[in-house]
């Protein structure tokens, strides 16, 4: 009798925690009035898609951070940069640059490297502002 109740609390326990995690993970973060999502890597129908001009990924590369275009897509590169199994400045020397002919030089074919940026994507490139 009392391993059924207790396995119905951990069950009770678990569900809470569960739904916790998933309302975290989907709630949108406004900061400055601009809306950042904690999930913007999955390309899910809920993920907000964020445009950003060449012009504003110029000046974030200014401001302490690394963001770079590829391929139409924006990455922060910042935390990448100390991770690069290449070394730092490769990825410093695509700060606030459409970093698309370099990946592509470099990592056409590699699937780590390309798994690697799904993970730092912040948002799409507005077409009508890159001056690649
Ligand atoms: C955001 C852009 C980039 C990402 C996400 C990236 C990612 C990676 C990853 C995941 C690896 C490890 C590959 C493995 O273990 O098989 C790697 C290695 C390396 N990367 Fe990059 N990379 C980027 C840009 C570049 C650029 C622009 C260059 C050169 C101009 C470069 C040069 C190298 C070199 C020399 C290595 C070590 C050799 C190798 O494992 O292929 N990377 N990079």
């Amino acid at each position: 009798m009392k391993i059924r109740l207790y396995s119905s609390i951990g069950l009770v326990i678990i569900f809470i925690l569960g739904a916790t995690y998933i309302i975290q993970n989907n709630r949108p973060l406004v900061k400055n009035n601009e809306v950042y999502t904690s999930v913007s890597n999955n390309n899910s129908e809920n993920a907000i898609e964020l445009e950003y001009d060449m012009s504003e990924i110029e000046s974030r590369s200014t401001k302490g951070n690394c963001w770079a275009a590829i391929d139409e897509n924006v990455y922060d590169l910042t935390s990448w940069i100390n991770q690069h199994p290449g070394g730092r400045e490769k990825i410093i020397e695509l700060c606030g640059t459409d970093a698309t002919g370099a990946f592509e030089a470099m990592h056409g074919d590699s699937s780590k490297a390309k798994q690697a940026l799904i993970l730092l994507k912040i948002g799409t490139l507005n077409p009508s502002s890159n001056d690649k």
